[in-house]
């Protein structure tokens, strides 16, 4: 398996694999995939990755911006993500994310974050100490991964390309 940034011709299978993956999950609200594609016209889609087995992309993943109590401070999102329903619990999701958070940190970043089941993502190094929060979610689902400088606290906010 093949993990490599996104480039043109990826564009429609990484919509498809997006909306397929997200659609029976009970959370979705089936915006995802538009999510990608908002993320890419606005500039905020700073890291794509692909994961390609056999010419076929079997998962994406997208990092973006984001704030935390208004400010960037160097600091991205995780997400969405997507694993070809076939092909989940093979580790591709993880494969996608390590190397992911090894290129946020080669770029200099804080740390990521996200909102997810911490079940799986505690498994690639996120955790949540509380302080970290989103809207009124529960604060456990509040996760991030710190690279450098002190744990954040404050609102976290993602690109506007989640709020459209
Ligand atoms: C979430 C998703 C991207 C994970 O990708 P994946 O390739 O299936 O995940 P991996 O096989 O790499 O698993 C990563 C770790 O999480 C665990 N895990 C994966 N799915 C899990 C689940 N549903 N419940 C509990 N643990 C889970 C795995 O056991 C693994 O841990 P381990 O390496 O210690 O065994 C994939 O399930 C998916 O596309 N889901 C639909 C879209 C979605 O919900 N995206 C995320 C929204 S937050």
């Amino acid at each position: 398996m093949l993990i490599r940034y996104e480039t043109l011709v990826d564009l429609d299978a990484i919509h498809d694999l997006t909306s397929t993956a997200f659609k029976p999950m009970p959370y979705s609200d089936g915006t995802e995939a538009e999510i990608v594609r908002r993320l890419r016209a606005a500039g905020d889609l700073k890291i794509s990755l692909v994961a390609e087995q056999d010419g076929e992309i079997v998962g994406h993943v997208a990092f973006s911006p984001v704030t935390i109590d208004g400010a960037h401070d160097g600091w991205f999102g995780l997400g969405p993500i997507s694993v070809k329903p076939e092909r989940q619990r093979q580790g591709i999701g993880k494969a996608l994310i390590a190397r992911g958070l090894e290129l946020l940190k080669e770029r200099g970043a804080s740390g990521c974050a996200l909102i997810g089941n911490p079940e799986i993502y505690s498994r690639v190094g996120f955790s949540s100490d509380g302080q970290l929060k989103y809207l009124d979610l529960d604060t456990r689902l509040v996760q991030r991964i710190v690279f450098r400088g002190p744990p954040p606290s404050g609102m976290l906010q993602f690109a506007p390309a989640f709020e459209s």
